[in-house]
């Protein structure tokens, strides 16, 4: 690192790269325009305590395993994300867009940990402690205390933790911190990086699990460094669209569990609402009869979710169509546009097009395929696709319907909430053939290409 007084190094945006000039692509990660200046730390006072104690290596076949131990927050949505509870001594980083329910749902979860006689510190460095009271009144009774804190000063914040040993702490956001030591700004990329390692150290020193907010930018990610997430054992997001009430919190990192797990909120007068049935609550509105809606299934780590894929094909007025997508990868929607109309041999290029994925989810799993072309083939004829079916599967560029991973639960969920057919990879079909599981009346249609597609509506 740059040493000397008044001087400025340059730090990359996307993974906190350092150099001491400004540079146009990031050699770390080979992002253009990222480079940021910023001015030098003056001490890390973290790096000095670190050097003071000799590092000795341990023996493998000495080193104790015990069971991390997990403390459930009583929000089940929650739990599950985290993959089972928080794990003391862990550092979560939950991101999202301003606005979308972060605080909300923090200080839900405290109100649901202090309920179980744990100790917990919420620290803002957005808002008074009267304007958290304001929240946490919506949010009904808080049996036992909760403390609270209005603070942006990490050392004085640390020092409130050092003394009173919380079990839990919630650090709301990480951009509004910052260190005396450190001359640039709070939320700079060297505030954030070294608020987190001091953050981090106290977690894991004093076994204290701290959840961190991070608001997030345009482009999606939590401002500050990439490395901001490389740091901590857990990332969750926090989604939705601003305009419908459903709130998804999903895993994108856990060194303490599975990912792709995902949570499902509704956000009410009284705060953050667990949705345990998101199938009911996602097909929730979907309009009987009409061309373009599809039914399919899709999963979201162990948990299958029904959803409604819209596509609305019609004649292009441009030179070049439209496409546009929405819930959903935009460049495997123009590669199945073009597999349909080169296997099917229908005019796509002629159509604009516009698929939309019903309720503000993002899915990319390729088991989405099989909905999409069934959509799009539906608003393309004006025919509708008949509304107690629904479809799932894989398509390849040749047109063949390939066997996708837990069959089974999808047509169980599918069964469950009352839907009578189901058309599936013929791969698929075969093995629930053999294998002979009770799927209740459910009607088993095997497809090997999207031709067979036709036949069936
Ligand atoms: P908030 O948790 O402040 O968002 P973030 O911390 O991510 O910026 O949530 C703010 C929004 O939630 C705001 O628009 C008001 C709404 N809200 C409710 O609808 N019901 C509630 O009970 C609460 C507390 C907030
Ligand atoms: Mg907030």
């Amino acid at each position: 690192m740059a040493k000397g007084k008044n001087k400025t190094v340059f730090f990359c945006k996307e993974c906190g790269y350092e150099s001491a000039k400004w540079l146009g692509q990031c050699p770390g990660c080979k992002e253009w325009n990222t480079f940021v200046e910023e001015p030098v730390i003056k001490t890390a006072a973290g790096k000095e305590i670190s050097r003071t104690a000799a590092a000795e290596p341990s023996r493998l076949s000495e080193v104790r395993v015990t069971e991390e131990v997990r403390t459930l927050t009583g929000i089940g949505e929650l739990d599950r994300v985290l993959g089972g509870g928080i794990v003391t001594g862990s550092l979560v980083l939950v991101g999202g867009d301003p606005g979308i329910g972060k605080s909300t749902l923090l200080l839900q979860m405290c109100q649901q940990l202090v309920n179980t006689e744990k100790k917990v510190l919420y620290v803002s460095g957005e808002e008074s402690v009267k304007q958290i009271k304001m929240r946490a009144d919506r949010l009904g009774e808080f049996k036992k205390e909760l403390f609270l804190l209005s603070e942006t000063d990490l050392d004085r914040v640390v020092d409130v933790i050092s003394r009173m040993k919380p079990d839990v702490v919630v650090i709301d956001s990480i951009q509004t911190m910052y260190r005396e030591e450190i001359g640039s700004m709070p939320g700079s990329v060297s505030q954030i990086r070294e608020t987190t390692s001091v953050l981090l150290h106290l977690a894991k020193s004093m076994a204290i699990s701290v959840f961190v907010i991070g608001h997030v930018t345009k482009e999606g990610v939590v401002a500050g460094p990439r490395i901001l997430e490389h740091m901590v054992d857990t990332v969750l997001y926090f989604e939705g669209e601003g305009s419908a009430s459903y709130r998804f919190l999903r895993g994108v990192k856990n060194r303490f569990g599975s990912t792709n797990e995902i949570g499902v909120f509704e956000m009410r007068g009284c705060g953050l609402v667990e949705v345990t049935n998101p199938s009911e609550y996602m097909l929730q509105g979907k309009p009987e009869n009409e061309s373009g809606s599809v039914v399919t299934c899709s999963m979201e780590g162990t948990r299958p979710i029904l959803i409604e894929v819209q596509a609305l094909v019609c004649q292009t007025n441009f030179n070049m169509p439209r496409r546009t997508a929405a819930g959903t990868d935009y460049n495997r929607v123009n590669l199945l546009m073009a597999v349909i109309e080169k296997r099917l041999g229908l005019r796509m290029g002629d159509c604009d097009a516009y698929i939309n994925v019903a309720g503000g989810l993002r899915i990319h799993e390729p088991a989405l395929d099989l909905g999409i072309i069934a959509a799009v083939l539906s608003s393309y004829r004006n025919q509708s696709f008949d509304s107690s079916t629904i479809c799932f599967g894989e398509v390849g560029l040749v047109g063949e319907v390939r066997a996708v991973a837990m069959a089974e639960q999808r047509v169980l969920e599918a069964a469950k909430l009352g839907f009578k057919r189901c058309l599936l990879p013929q791969g698929n079909k075969r093995q629930m053939d053999i294998a002979k599981k009770n799927l209740g009346d459910m009607e088993l249609v095997g497809i090997d290409t999207i031709h067979e597609l036709l036949g069936v509506f």
